[in-house]
């Protein structure tokens, strides 16, 4: 039987006023009670993503903590990116690069993960390996969707609304760009995984704007030009400056954000020498509606 160890100096502190917040107190490697337990997923849905400081994990505790929070899904290409024997990791550092010497899977640019998967991941969590020397750098930012649609005009929400986007691997716009990763990626286009341009959130009930850009390939009825043009005017009413934030990681940081609420994108500006190593893990989610 599973001690459960009450942990009451847990704090959980807004990091912006529109999203996020810091949880101190807690040490996730050891068991909890469920009413703490429910009291981070409340959280996680509440203000969009959690940071959980001062954790310090084995690969298989990083696990453990995932599996607080749901079911994990297995990486895809777990042969470049995996971690040997932990098929629910993938590694997310600038270490691995395309054929062009530039960084693969880098992810510069706002999306939400895995749409092409019929049942995406609800959460994503990060946990950090190695960071560079420079702190200011390197921050991973976040877009609050459900306030971005909330924002929106009642005529442009009544228009996208019933809108299914058509999703695969690399989408036109990622066609587009003509990067030689990018290439590689199209090979993958076999699945085809369609989703609602605006969701409800299962648990929270509220609705966001849900897309990745990159990954659609056209909205059903629209061609991919005019989707992509409707997409980039989307974008710009979501992402505001009170709609995002950009995470300044330290090392001990667990940090696990809701796909269905949520834009994200890597950090740019720290120093390419050096090395930025995390571990991720996704949670299983559910049919986006
Ligand atoms: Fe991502």
């Amino acid at each position: 039987m599973n001690v459960v160890v009450q942990q009451p100096t847990l704090a959980v502190t807004k990091l912006t006023p529109n999203m996020g917040v810091e949880i101190t107190g807690i040490d996730l490697n050891k068991p909890l009670d469920s009413a703490t337990r429910q009291r981070l997923i409340d959280a996680l849905h509440e203000h969009i993503f959690i940071v959980v400081r001062d954790q310090h994990f084995t690969p298989d505790q990083f696990i453990a903590a995932g599996r607080l929070f749901g079911k994990l899904q297995e990486q895809d290409q777990p042969e470049i990116y995996g971690l040997p024997g932990y098929p629910e990791i993938r590694q997310v550092s600038n270490m691995h690069k395309d054929k062009s010497g530039n960084i693969a899977k880098y992810s510069p640019e706002w999306h939400t993960d895995h749409t092409h998967y019929t049942i995406p991941p609800k959460y994503t969590a990060l946990y950090p390996v190695t960071l560079p020397t420079d702190t200011i750098g390197g921050g991973t930012s976040f877009c609050n969707t459900r306030l971005g649609y909330a924002r929106l005009p009642d005529d442009l929400k009544q228009k996208i609304t019933p809108m299914k986007t058509v999703n695969v691997l690399a989408g036109s716009a990622a066609r587009n760009a003509k990067s030689t990763s990018v290439e590689g990626m199209q090979a993958g286009n076999k699945n085809t995984a369609i989703q609602p341009l605006v969701r409800t959130h299962p648990d929270h009930g509220s609705k966001a704007v849900y897309f990745h850009p990159k990954k659609t390939e056209n909205v059903i009825g629209m061609t991919p030009e005019d989707t992509q043009d409707m997409l980039d005017d989307l974008m710009v009413r979501m992402v505001q400056p009170d709609t995002t934030y950009t995470h300044q990681w330290r090392m001990g940081d667990f940090l696990m954000w809701d796909n269905r609420s949520s834009l994200h994108k890597a950090g740019n500006n720290y120093d390419k020498s050096q090395l930025r190593l995390f571990y991720r893990i996704i949670v299983e989610g559910e049919k986006p509606m």
